[in-house]
């Protein structure tokens, strides 16, 4: 399902009303709600938005979609970048989950990562995507270790761990902690955010044509509004 704007502005309104919308329902039917979020650059006017969104923040769990496993104080944590961009105004007073542990690998972590997530209200009342240019959401990489387990639908973990392999994407931080697409199928509100032509050029291509691409096999499975703008 494709929603596009005129502008990014238009895009963001209403993007943050559907996400207010899902994560409300989620309290008046569980008392707490749970919003699954990406990193990356285009999520930042939406958190922007969100945070001075006067909703129930203090009931809301607000959960990564992904994580490349560098620590906290690396500049491409997306968890430093979801609280950076999102816990502050309102949204401060919700309660933010990130993926990283001490351990080595993600592989060696995806234990304690889940015994995090069982206390993040399932499933996620809304779940917030991205894309790459090379056709990757979530932690869902093209040839990356650990992918066929993390597509698998009828998978019991929420989070998995992946080894994508190098690229222009991915830099040296392949490592990565990914919720899986089972807990994403299992979200009643999913939605990819993305701008410009070339995302939108890349999800054309990866739905119309038999790319194999991670987005289309999720896809498959889960219903996604996607919302572009220019
Ligand atoms: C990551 C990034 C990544 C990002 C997409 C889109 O965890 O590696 O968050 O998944 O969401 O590559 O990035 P942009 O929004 O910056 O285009």
């Amino acid at each position: 399902k494709w929603r596009c704007f005129e502008t990014r502005e238009q895009m963001v309104d209403e993007l943050a009303e559907a996400c207010c919308e899902a994560l409300m329902r989620g309290i008046r039917k569980r008392g707490t709600a749970s919003w699954a979020v990406s990193g990356g650059s285009t999520p930042k006017p939406l958190f922007d938005a969100m945070s001075q969104a006067e909703i129930d923040w203090e009931n809301i769990q607000v959960a990564l979609v992904d994580e490349r496993w560098v620590d906290l104080g690396h500049p491409r944590s997306n968890e430093a970048f979801m609280r950076a961009a999102l816990q502050k105004g309102h949204a401060a007073e919700a309660m933010y989950i990130g993926m990283k542990t001490p351990h080595a690998t993600p592989f060696e972590a995806v234990e304690a990562v889940n015994a995090r997530y069982a206390q993040v209200k399932q499933p996620f009342d809304s779940v917030l995507l991205g894309l790459g240019s090379d056709g990757h959401t979530a932690s869902f990489f093209p040839d990356a270790e650990g992918l066929d387990a993390a597509l698998d639908i009828n998978g019991d973990k929420t989070c998995v761990a992946l080894r994508a392999k190098r690229s222009d994407v991915t830099g040296d931080e392949v490592d990565r902690m990914s919720i899986s697409a089972s807990a994403i199928a299992k979200a009643p509100h999913v939605v990819l955010m993305i701008t410009g032509d070339e995302k939108k050029a890349v999800l054309e291509r990866a739905l119309a044509v038999d790319t194999h691409l991670p987005i289309a096999k999720l896809a498959e499975h889960v219903t996604i509004t996607v919302y572009w703008a220019p």
